[in-house]
């Protein structure tokens, strides 16, 4: 059983000097009461909340943490960038170091840019997008997250309709919507946005439909529009490339974050070379955009991926984990769905009304050491050990247990 003194006391005082006590998706006033808001520290597969209890990790930090926390050759390069300076009057050299290396790594890119959030990186998608092309429309999924930013935040609190009126949506995986959409958009189509798969937090997951992939490519090429891949989540964990390169689906922007420097702060854009001159346009840039610590974090990341065949790694763990868990789902017998990428997946509970079942069943994974979210995806890190791996099967038994009880025999 888990205690959280430390962690109430910490929730008292933020009420009075944090709006809501705590904000956006981070928030754990919304998770069932055994989670824990303040964290203390992470090392491989393992978190402490505040209060010493240990969990392994099953979020990841909401995708950051990639080759597991604290990553020794990761933090090794952060600190010797860290030692010669970070926040300068110009970028350091590990600047071109990492566009040379993800120009490299990513097989549409021909240049790269980089910033501090996803949300930075889908907006500069967009803007890049309406400068090559003179236009305006932007179509996205409907329910898709691309971001906090006006145009795209799931609550539109303080936003004003005029944010989005240059935004058209479609439904993922259905090409007939996007190809009304495009028409609608006429000939002020500037971009279609999309995700390597359907992710919308609390809901099944939907792998895309490479047919579905190959009739946007089609769309954009015959338009000229701009296709952008949202690859923020996805990135560095499904593929050492953009996540659409294992169907041969090639974007002309990208949105890059979360994993690409471990836990660092980074976000990147990665464009081919007809995009290159609106990206030469736009007057994009931040205080911190430049910053060398997470560059060089962000290559020793995608090295180290790439040296230790982390992806592969990463997609056996996610598959012993699914495989455990179905198992013990029909032994339980409890109907569930297991959805989306082994390495990113979801479970939902048949007929679960407003997430009940799940509250129960991640709440009692989290007393038996397992940090599970109830209404988001998971992500599976390279960190993970057989050891790691059967604790998590050990408290998920128990959580289908705990789930069993609450609908009666
Ligand atoms: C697909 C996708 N796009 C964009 C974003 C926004 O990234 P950030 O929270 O770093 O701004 C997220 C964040 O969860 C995301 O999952």
């Amino acid at each position: 059983m888990t205690e959280h003194p430390t962690d109430r006391l910490l929730r008292d005082r933020a009420r009075a000097v944090l709006p809501g006590g705590m904000y956006g998706h981070q928030s754990a006033a919304s998770l069932p009461p055994a989670y824990p808001q303040f964290m203390r520290g992470g090392r491989g597969a393992r978190i402490w909340d505040v209060d010493g209890n240990e969990y392994v990790d099953l979020m990841c930090s909401y995708g950051p943490i990639v080759l597991g926390h604290q990553h020794p050759r990761v933090e090794a390069a952060a600190s010797a960038q860290a030692a010669l300076g970070d926040c300068q009057n110009g970028p350091g050299p590990v600047m071109v170091d990492l566009a040379e290396l993800l120009v490299r790594t990513v097989r549409h890119a021909d240049w790269a840019m980089f910033a501090k959030n996803g949300t930075d990186a889908t907006t500069m998608c967009c803007t890049i997008a309406r400068a090559q092309t003179g236009r305006r429309k932007i179509l996205a999924a409907t329910g898709a997250y691309h971001g906090a930013a006006p145009w795209c935040t799931p609550r539109p609190a303080g936003t004003t309709p005029e944010d989005r009126a240059n935004v058209g949506y479609y439904t993922y995986n259905d090409l007939a919507s996007v190809r009304q959409a495009a028409a609608e958009a006429g000939d002020d189509l500037a971009a279609i946005v999309v995700s390597p798969f359907k992710h919308d937090a609390g809901y099944d997951q939907e792998l895309v439909d490479p047919a579905f992939a190959r009739g946007l490519r089609a769309l954009c090429d015959a338009t000229g529009a701009a296709l952008i891949l949202d690859d923020v989540r996805c990135g560095f964990r499904l593929h050492l490339g953009s996540s659409w390169e294992p169907i041969g689906v090639d974007p002309d922007l990208s949105a890059w974050s979360k994993a690409i420097a471990n836990g660092h702060p980074l976000a990147a854009v990665l464009g081919s070379d007809a995009f290159r001159g609106g990206a030469q346009q736009v007057f994009v840039t931040g205080s911190f955009w430049f910053s060398a610590v997470p560059m060089a974090a962000a290559v020793a990341t995608i090295t180290t991926l790439g040296e230790e065949n982390a992806v592969a790694a990463m997609a056996r763990t996610g598959a012993a984990l699914r495989d455990g868990i179905l198992e013990q789902a029909r032994a339980w017998d409890l109907p569930v769905k297991y959805t989306g990428p082994v390495v990113m997946p979801y479970l939902t509970f048949a007929g679960d009304k407003g997430y009940e079942l799940a509250n129960v069943f991640t709440a009692q994974a989290l007393r038996g050491g397992v940090y599970l979210h109830p209404r988001h995806n998971w992500f599976v890190s390279a960190a993970m050990t057989g050891a790691d791996l059967a604790l998590v099967l050990e408290a998920t038994d128990q959580a289908f247990a705990a789930v069993r009880k609450q609908i009666g025999q």
